[in-house]
């Protein structure tokens, strides 16, 4: 198991879990096989980051592209997110972990979005870890409908146009309530940010392993936040420049 530095643990990590259709196709299974396998790597990066004290943890459960998908697939994870919810219950409550949910759930089948709802109510005060699933989400979906929304309260009269500035945005954003991405990670071999978190994430470390989700284990989690404290984070600005040493957007952070 790779060592990582416990004063320099990622407050907030963001996955991209890719690879569940190709490990099932290498098995010669279908590919709702590797997303039943993906949702065992999903239960193992949860415990492993409450257990390392990560202040948030942000996963790519379904994005808006992923409606296109053939609907038995669609179905099916939505059945994995329902069971999942359903099974972790008991242990989320046990480790003090808030539910957040980002993204169009409002699409969302109400037999998911029922039991969704309802375990975010019950987490609302948990402060353990965030656990924020990202679920019919798009990060240019989110932007814009934040924008959406903000021009309708200014052509309301309800907030001044002049005072939408970036800090104001960003706090609009339901995403950036869980603060900056520290290091955004991403499996199955591709390098691309596929539409995540783009405010959240202009500042993080990216880390691509080449490991597909099903097979990510708490040792690749660790190989990815011993990556993370081996960079030189800068923010835009010089290395010796120690007086600020946090994301320009931090203003919005709020911790777990
Ligand atoms: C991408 O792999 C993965 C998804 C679109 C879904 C992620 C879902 C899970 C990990 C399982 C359930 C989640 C929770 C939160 C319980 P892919 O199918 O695109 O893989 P491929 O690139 O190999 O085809």
């Amino acid at each position: 198991m790779p060592l990582v530095r416990v004063d320099r643990i990622p407050h907030h990590i963001a996955i991209i879990m890719d690879g569940n259709g190709r490990w099932a196709g290498r098995l010669g299974q279908p590919r709702t096989y590797g997303h039943r396998a993906g949702s065992e790597a999903v239960r193992r990066a949860v415990r492993a980051c409450r257990k390392l004290g990560v202040s948030a943890l942000s996963l790519y459960a379904f994005s808006e592209q992923n409606w296109h998908r053939p609907p038995e697939e669609v179905r099916a994870l939505m059945d994995l997110f329902r069971e999942f919810l359903i099974s972790e219950r008991q242990e989320i409550l046990r480790t003090s972990i808030r539910v957040k949910t980002i993204g169009r759930v409002e699409r969302l089948p109400p037999d998911v979005g029922q039991v969704l709802e309802a375990l975010v109510a019950e987490t609302r005060d948990l402060r353990g870890m965030t656990l924020q699933l990202a679920v019919s989400y798009g990060g240019r979906e989110e932007i814009a409908d934040t924008a959406k929304r903000l021009a309708q309260h200014a052509a309301a009269g309800r907030i001044d146009p002049a005072c939408v500035d970036e800090a104001f945005f960003a706090s609009e954003l339901p995403s950036v309530g869980a603060g900056p991405v520290d290091l955004l990670i991403r499996t199955g071999g591709e390098q691309r940010i596929s539409n995540f978190l783009l405010w959240g994430a202009a500042y993080a470390e990216l880390y691509f392993s080449d490991t597909l989700w099903p097979d990510f284990a708490e040792e690749h989690l660790y190989a990815a936040i011993q990556a993370f404290q081996r960079r030189d984070r800068r923010f835009g600005r010089v290395a010796s420049d120690d007086v600020h040493t946090g994301d320009p957007g931090d203003g919005a952070r709020v911790h777990a």
